[in-house]
């Protein structure tokens, strides 16, 4: 329960931008997946492939349980129980071409550091607090990111970003 059951906020900003973006054929990589909810969402709208990538081996758990309650077949997807950050490494980034991202702020920063994405298209990032608004404007912008969409819920921001591809 306490790894997304979709009714969190921003789990729920991500999910109902997602309706809107062409999953046909595409590989996403869901970031801090939790219990797995938004990638196993993509798999439903369309979506090729999908890692989960989560730090925590108890929402791994979940995420397990996910796939398997949602049909997920073998070939669609990958669970990483690695840190992001630090593990970056081990998966191909190289074969994404959107990212589901719902981390706190911090980590979405350190993400943006040090991990390099090549051909990711679009970012959907959520689980940033509404008054961290201008300090994650500034921080994309320096990156040269564009930021095309902005949205809210309660308390949290929701963004999406164009990728630099
Ligand atoms: C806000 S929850 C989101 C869960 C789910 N994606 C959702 O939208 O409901 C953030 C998740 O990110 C994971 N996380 C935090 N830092 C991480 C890191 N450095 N690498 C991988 N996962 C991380 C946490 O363990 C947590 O499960």
């Amino acid at each position: 329960m306490g790894f997304g059951t979709g009714h969190h906020p921003t789990t729920r900003l991500v999910m109902e931008n997602m309706v809107d973006i062409d999953f046909k054929d595409k590989n996403v990589i869901d970031i801090g997946c939790g219990s797995g909810i938004l990638g196993a969402l993509a798999v439903k709208l369309g979506a090729k492939y999908v890692a989960f990538v989560e730090i925590d081996p108890m929402a791994i758990e979940s995420c397990e349980e996910t796939v398997e309650l949602n049909g997920l077949k073998k070939n669609e997807y990958d669970i990483y129980n690695i840190d992001i950050v630090q593990d970056y490494k081990k998966i191909d980034l190289s074969i994404f071409d959107l990212a589901l991202i719902n981390i706190t702020y911090d980590v979405v920063e350190e993400i943006f550091n040090v991990v390099n994405f090549d051909n990711i298209s679009y970012y959907l990032i959520s689980g940033i607090l509404r008054n961290k608004k201008e300090d994650i404007k500034k921080f994309f912008n320096k990156k040269g990111y564009e930021i095309i969409k902005e949205d809210y819920l309660d308390d949290w921001l929701f963004i999406k970003i164009r990728g630099k591809i």
